[in-house]
Parts: C-alpha cells; sequence; structure tokens
C-alpha cells in the first residue's frame, strides 16, 4: 500500500470543519482591518527565499526541498510565504497607485524538518503583511489582530513575546558586542554556532542546543543598544498594546530564524504543544522590499502556525458529530433508480443535502444506512410507491411517517422540509 510520505500527512474530512472555521474567522477579522487576499505559488526561484530568509539560517542551510527543473532551473518548495508576497509587491507594482499594501495568504509551506508533535514537513500558514508603513502603531495593530484572533477562537492561554532587534544603525554595534562574547564563550558553543559565529551571529541566540542555550544565557540583547529612533518605536508598540490590554512580555532574546528582521519582532507562544511552543511569528522587515528590488518600503508581517492552532483550539472543543444528510432517498428496484436520481439531484440543486442508495440492497439493510449516516428524513421510493403515487417520507428523529405524491415530489418536499 502505497502511504503518504514522512512528515507529511491528510487532513481528513471531519477534521476539516474546524480548519475551515478557523480560516473563516481569520479571513473576517483581517478584512475588517482592510487585509485583501492574495494566492502565491508554492514554487518560487531558489535564490528568492536565499536572499530574503538568508544563507546562514536552518531553513535555507538544511530544510528546503530544492531541486532542478528539466530545464535546469533551481526551483524550491515555499518555505515561508513572506519572500513570495514581497515578491509579488514588487512584480506588480503594487506600490505604484498606494505604496500601502494589506495582504493576506492561507496556504501550504515546506520544511526539511525532523517531524514531530506540532512540526510536519509541508504545514499550513495563515500569514498577514502589510507594507508601506512605518509607524509603531501598526506593528502593535498587528499583535492586537493576532490576539483577538485567538480570543475569538477561545484560547486564553497564550502569550505574546516582543522583542526589538534594531536597525542598520544600531544592529552593527550589537552584533559587535555579541561577537565578543561568543568568541569568549567558543568552548561551550555548538559545531553549528561555532561556524555561525562570525558570518551571523544572531543565529546564535536562536540555537536550541542545551549547551548553547547554558553558554548564552547572559549574552547581550539587542534591546540594550538599540538607536534614540528604535528605542522611541520599541516604547510607543509597548505602549499601545498596554492601552489595549494585549497580554505580552519582552523578550530580549527573542531573534526568530529568518534573517530579514529589524526593528520588532514577536511571537506568540503556548505551553500546550510541549516543544513546539509557538503558535504565530512575525515582525518587521523593513530592507527587505528594497533588498529585492523594489523601492525603499517599510512592511511588517507575521504567519500563524495553522496545523498548531488547529491543534490548540481542537483540545478545547468536542468534535462536532458529522452533519448527516436531510433527506435519504432509497429506490427499491431498477424502475426507480431513474426517478429517485432526478428527485436527488433536483433536491441537491435546491440546496437540500440528499444523498440517495442506487437500488443495490434491501429496504432493511437501507434503512441501516440511513441511520449510520445520521439522515434526518428517509423516502423510500420503491416501485410499488410510484405506482400508487404515494411514496414514504419518515422522519428518523420521531419515526413519524407521511406520504407524499410522486408526481409533485421536488415541491411537497422542498416545503414540507423548510425550504
Ligand atoms: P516562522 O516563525 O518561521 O515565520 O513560522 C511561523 C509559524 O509557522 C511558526 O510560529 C509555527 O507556528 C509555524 N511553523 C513553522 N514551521 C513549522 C513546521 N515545520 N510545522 C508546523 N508549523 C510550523 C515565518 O515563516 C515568517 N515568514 C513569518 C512572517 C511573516 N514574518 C513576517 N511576515
Amino acid at each position: 500500500m502505497i502511504q503518504t510520505i514522512r512528515g507529511f500527512r491528510d487532513i481528513l474530512p471531519g477534521d476539516t470543519d474546524l480548519w475551515q472555521t478557523i480560516e473563516k474567522t481569520a479571513s473576517a477579522l483581517f478584512e475588517d482591518f482592510g487585509f485583501q487576499e492574495i494566492r502565491l505559488p508554492v514554487i518560487e526561484k531558489t535564490e528568492l527565499f536565499a536572499r530574503s530568509i538568508g544563507e546562514a539560517t536552518d531553513i535555507v542551510e538544511k530544510e528546503m526541498y530544492t531541486f532542478a527543473d528539466r530545464k535546469g532551473d533551481k526551483l524550491t518548495l515555499r518555505p515561508e510565504a513572506t519572500a513570495s508576497a514581497v515578491r509579488s509587491y514588487i512584480q506588480h507594482k503594487m506600490y505604484a497607485a498606494d505604496p500601502v499594501k494589506k495582504l493576506y495568504t492561507i496556504g501550504p509551506m515546506f520544511r526539511r524538518e525532523r517531524p514531530q508533535k506540532g512540526r510536519y514537513r509541508q504545514f499550513y500558514q495563515i500569514n498577514a503583511e502589510v507594507f508601506g508603513i512605518a509607524s509603531p502603531y501598526i506593528d502593535a495593530q498587528m499583535i492586537l489582530m493576532l490576539n483577538e484572533l485567538f480570543q475569538r477562537l477561545g484560547l486564553t492561554d497564550l502569550k505574546a513575546h516582543v522583542n526589538s532587534l534594531g536597525c542598520p544603525r544600531c544592529r552593527p554595534e550589537f552584533q559587535k558586542a555579541l561577537t565578543a562574547f561568543l568568541a569568549s564563550k567558543k568552548e561551550g558553543l555548538c559545531s553549528n554556532c561555532t561556524r555561525r559565529m562570525d558570518k551571523n551571529p544572531l543565529r546564535t541566540l536562536d540555537c536550541k542546543a542545551p549547551g548553547c542555550r547554558e553558554a548564552l544565557a547572559d549574552a547581550p540583547s539587542p534591546l540594550d543598544r538599540l538607536c534614540e529612533k528604535c528605542t522611541d518605536h520599541f516604547n510607543t508598540v509597548k505602549t499601545v498594546l498596554d492601552q489595549q490590554n494585549v497580554d505580552f512580555i519582552v523578550d530580549k532574546n527573542l531573534v526568530r530564524g529568518l534573517d530579514y528582521y529589524s526593528r520588532t519582532d514577536f511571537e506568540i507562544q503556548t505551553s500546550a504543544l510541549g516543544a513546539q511552543s509557538a503558535v504565530a511569528g512575525g515582525g518587521r522587515y523593513d530592507a527587505l522590499v528594497q533588498e529585492l528590488g523594489g523601492p525603499p518600503s517599510p512592511a511588517i508581517g507575521f504567519a500563524i502556525g495553522f496545523d498548531r492552532l488547529v491543534e490548540i483550539v481542537s483540545q478545547l472543543t468536542t468534535k462536532q458529530e458529522a452533519r448527516g444528510p436531510e433527506l435519504f432517498i432509497i429506490t427499491v428496484g431498477a424502475g426507480s433508480i431513474e426517478k429517485g436520481y432526478l428527485l436527488s439531484s433536483g433536491l441537491n440543486l435546491k440546496g437540500v443535502r440528499t444523498e440517495m442508495d442506487f437500488g443495490q440492497r434491501s429496504l432493511k439493510s437501507l434503512m441501516k444506512r440511513a441511520d449510520k449516516l445520521h439522515a434526518r428524513h428517509v423516502l423510500i421510493m420503491g416501485e410499488e410507491e410510484l405506482d400508487t403515487n404515494a411514496l414514504v417520507l419518515r422522519n428518523m428523529t420521531d419515526r413519524t411517517q407521511t406520504t407524499i405524491s410522486a408526481d409533485d415530489a421536488l415541491n411537497e418536499l422542498l416545503t414540507r422540509l423548510g425550504h
């Protein structure tokens, strides 16, 4: 038997109900905040991700699904959506009419990580990105919007972790301090961090190896070296979050795994998922649009781990019974199948959830099937009922029966079933 590959999974009927509810809740909320949906391809040129996420990140170094297509072009299954959103913003000159653009997108991402609870190789994200606004108010608003989504979904056990990574003015000084600190702790660092120490010292703060965690406990924080503008920016974000009662903490070592961030970065964390504590993450990426060939344009965004969100929401809710058909039509004998089929699809077209059998089994076994499907009504349409122009309609809840005319069955059923 052929099965799914490791880290990939089916999201089965029944389970998809919750996915749809969350999707609807998120898009309704985002649209109230002025966001529009964008749909982006799942494959892009490898270079797009290497240049934006950063060459010396875990994602680019070891997690991307990259391949050469038949012409030899180097392509990658997208590990995230921000780079594609930026590419699209530039490619379609979305900034031309109005530099401010608010986009959201929902879809699968691919990272070849070690699968475990809450971590898959194909996973889904709900992304929101804002282009063209430098104001700290928008940083606070993105976190507010995330917070509101989680509240609407009934989640209370979540905390926003917020930090500032500084800007090209103050970051170099912080990096110098960090590099000096790392040099003094070199012996305790893992081989990955030792290798990246000079190229990308920030990544070491993100390392999960216990030795590195211990060695870096007192590492300098970007917060200690913010320039005046970054300090003001961060203070406004914090003040506004307080004013709007968003529960957050300042997490001075929150650096996140992608290189494009500057100033505010944030993560929404939970204790409900074991090691995979981040349900959402994001931040400012003010330099990226220009780095990828667009005009200077500030930007900020976040991505929610959809699979993780579903997991914690489903821990709170009991699974709904599958919605059974409103009507199950039983045909008995070859002669009634055509009439049954025409009636059944006629009702489907009128918005009545109707199922039928195709006359293969006994009345008794079909009544059993109707019960199993949780059908609310059954219509018995045997040759005898057709001959006498009296179809039997049975209410499966109170077990009462009535007859309806075969000639006008569609209209009678619409009335009786309340349509
Ligand atoms: P990220 O932190 O790499 O950020 O991913 C965002 C969220 O996706 C994570 O917090 C997590 O919930 C979920 N996630 C990541 N990897 C996996 C996985 N293997 N399995 C299940 N869920 C996963 C980004 O992707 C940025 N593009 C976010 C962003 C948007 N920044 C600005 N705009």
